[in-house]
């Protein structure tokens, strides 16, 4: 069977927070996260995150709605575990709920959500989305412990944070590189195997990309930072593609 059967094929979202951000730095509505999600569609993205924050540094209320009726791509919603952000996610019916820490508290070391942890309070969440039609993902470090607390709270999806790995790759420490990459590509192994469909992003750019994107067991990653501020060079069209085309070759 080809590489490229589109079974393999690996989805990429495009985070649009910091076009936000860029906007609210004077206040007004310029630039507009909505017309970066009608560009990500227009390119072919397969789906558009934006995570609410409680302090709404960037994506506020009234974007998501907006966000949703502009393109038929799948919304998934970065939120924290709290009654206030259940309720906006219910009353939204996003494609996907993705769990994130917004705490100190509730980041394990390398800042993932400490699923482990939280496990009595996150419960009743996972439960209100999933019973709400949303899947649910949990932004976790690729570690056991915190993919064995995905698997009680049934979480459909587990995103692991690659944070670690980009710096380890910033750092030019290929021994790092080395053991962050398996243990991600483990974890993504044991994920499948428990039926959640693993996802990985944090820090990922066209330097540091294709290992992740080789990991076969990947169905999505989820990109913002780098994509934003390479639009501001070549445009977000030009910025989406390269990626794109990056995850489509090591595929
Ligand atoms: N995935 C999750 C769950 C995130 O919270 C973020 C943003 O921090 C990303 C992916 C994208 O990370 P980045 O903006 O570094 O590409």
């Amino acid at each position: 069977m080809s590489n490229h059967h589109a079974s393999h094929k690996l989805r990429l979202g495009v985070n649009i927070d910091h076009v936000a951000t860029i906007r609210n730095a004077r206040g007004g509505d310029h630039p507009d996260p909505v017309r970066a999600a009608e560009i990500v569609a227009a390119v072919g993205g397969d789906g558009i995150t934006a995570h609410l924050r409680e302090d709404r540094r960037h994506i506020r209320d009234g974007d998501l709605q907006r966000i949703q009726d502009a393109t038929g791509l799948p919304l998934n919603l970065e939120m924290a575990a709290t009654d206030e952000m259940l309720a906006i996610a219910l009353a939204h019916s996003p494609h996907a709920a993705c769990i994130v820490p917004e705490k100190r508290e509730e980041r394990t070391t390398e800042g993932g959500l400490d699923a482990a942890g939280l496990d009595n309070h996150l419960a009743p969440i996972v439960t209100q989305l999933r019973d709400a039609g949303i899947r649910v993902s949990l932004f976790i470090e690729a570690e056991e412990r915190q993919l064995d607390a995905a698997i009680r709270l049934g979480a459909d999806i587990v995103e692991f944070h690659t944070g670690e790995y980009a710096h380890a790759h910033l750092d030019g420490d290929s021994a790092k590189v080395t053991s962050e990459l398996k243990r991600i590509a483990d974890m993504a192994a044991l994920a499948v195997k428990n039926g959640i469909e693993p996802h990985a992003g944090h820090g990922l750019t066209y330097e540091n990309v294709q290992p992740i994107a080789a990991i076969p067991q990947l169905a999505e990653l989820n990109i913002g930072h780098y994509l934003i501020g390479e639009a501001i060079f070549i445009g977000l069209e030009e910025a989406v593609r390269r990626m794109r085309d990056l995850m489509d070759e090591v595929r």
